[in-house]
């Protein structure tokens, strides 16, 4: 079969380019620690139901430096939507959607991911740093999308 030059040369081009993002993915998750976050169980089995509460949404020491935060995401605001804790502390964080599609994404870290009504997402990352993390909903979810946040306080 006769291949024209430089629909060779654009063949070649374009699996080369593959190879390089191929590479780049890799290279992303295991230097920076980037992973895709995944639903981890339904809502149903957690015994927390779509219709939950703020009151059912907590934050809780599992040990030193460890804790797990249930947070609830809702037209339009997170319960909760203020957490304090020390520096260095590792924190898994369990979101759930009382609604309709949301997102959260921790700034200066690496958790982002979209809140899906039913399903539970989960997410750890550990805070080396003192300062204040915003955290936004970045899914559109309606009139007041934009005032959908919070902050995590790490203490030094
Ligand atoms: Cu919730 Cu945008």
């Amino acid at each position: 079969m006769h291949i024209h030059p430089y629909e060779r040369l654009w063949i070649r081009l374009s699996v080369i380019m593959l190879i390089v993002f191929g590479i780049a993915i890799a290279l992303s998750s295991l230097t920076f620690g980037i992973e895709i976050p995944g639903a981890t169980r339904r809502a149903v089995a957690t015994g927390l139901p779509v219709d939950a509460t703020p009151e059912q949404s907590w934050i809780r020491e599992l040990g030193p430096g460890r804790y797990e935060v249930n947070m609830i995401a809702r037209m339009w605001g997170f319960d909760p939507n203020e957490i304090r804790i020390p520096k260095g502390s590792t924190v898994t964080f369990y979101l759930h959607s009382q609604d309709v599609l949301h997102g959260i994404k921790i700034r200066g870290t690496t958790v982002s991911m979209m809140v899906i009504p039913g399903q539970v997402g989960r997410a750890t990352y550990t805070f080396d740093e003192p300062g204040e993390y915003i955290f936004l909903c970045h899914e559109y979810c309606g009139l007041g999308h934009h005032v959908m946040s919070g902050k995590i306080i790490v203490e030094g």
